[in-house]
């Protein structure tokens, strides 16, 4: 059976952009409806509480738009609410993010490997499982990307501030020989630009996610026979809790 109805990808603001970049890159053909929070984002120093709160009200909310399957596109909120979420929505697939701390240690060669992420994510359970179950003899170093999530909402990313900010954060863990670090937070791919400056004569690859998540979701599409019919016209749309000025910045960031 084909279903049109549409995928929803939603993050406390522009992170999950990332997320919806790639799911439109493998899946074409699907709607997409992108809700960016904005109003109480960043999300990252919030209490955990607070924060599935938040996520439920936004899921919710893409429920109510008639989705059919929604990507909680925010590290953050996956560990704080995923499980809560996936029980109370159920029957329908809900995809969140885990760190990617597997593929990390899969090919590190130094035996050090650096993970970012906010403070909430890193503090909590999803991270300390994933990171006791794929870094047993790996050095895992981890930091939050304080103020990252802002230079990513102010469009900053490629200034020469952003090369310092996250030079900062990165440098303890470069020095200290990771050569692959994590991208574990939905905003961070765009300073991807940044972080590659500011590392600058070391030898590191950083993992960004995004492609593997859409992956995930073309796979539970199929399975749950929720794919759209071949022919059909994909539409956008953009929502926000914040105001008609952040949902224009959030579908200009989309087609950038
Ligand atoms: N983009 C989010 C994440 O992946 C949250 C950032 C924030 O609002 O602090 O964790």
């Amino acid at each position: 059976m084909l279903n049109n109805a549409p995928i929803g990808i939603y993050d406390s603001g522009m992170g999950g952009l990332s997320i919806h970049r790639a799911v439109r890159q493998l899946l074409p053909r699907e709607s997409l409806i992108y809700l960016g929070d904005g109003k109480h984002c960043p999300y990252g120093s919030r209490s955990r509480e607070e924060v599935a709160r938040l996520a439920d009200e936004a899921v919710g909310h893409l429920v109510s738009l008639g989705c059919k399957l929604v990507v909680v596109a925010c590290n953050t909120a996956t560990a704080a609410a995923i499980e809560a979420l996936r029980a109370k929505y159920a029957p329908m697939p809900i995809v969140g993010m885990e760190p990617a701390i597997k593929p990390a240690c899969l090919q590190t060669k130094s035996r050090v490997v650096g993970v970012l992420a906010t403070e909430r994510s890193l503090d909590g359970e999803l991270f300390r499982r994933t990171a006791a179950r794929y870094g047993a003899d790996i050095e895992v170093l981890t930091a939050a990307g304080r103020g990252f999530v802002e230079l990513v909402e102010e469009g900053r990313e490629a200034s020469v501030e952003a090369v310092e900010c996250v030079g900062a954060v990165l440098r303890p863990m470069l020095e200290r020989g990771a050569d692959q670090i994590v991208l574990g937070c939905t905003h961070y791919p765009f300073l991807l630009g940044a972080m590659q400056r500011a590392a600058e004569g070391y030898a590191v690859n950083f993992i960004d996610p995004s492609a593997a998540v859409a992956r995930r979701v073309g796979q539970l599409l199929e399975v749950n026979n929720l794919a759209c019919d071949p022919a059909h016209e994909a539409t956008e749309e953009f929502v926000t809790f914040a105001d008609e000025a952040y949902r224009e910045a959030l579908e200009a960031k989309a087609h950038l």
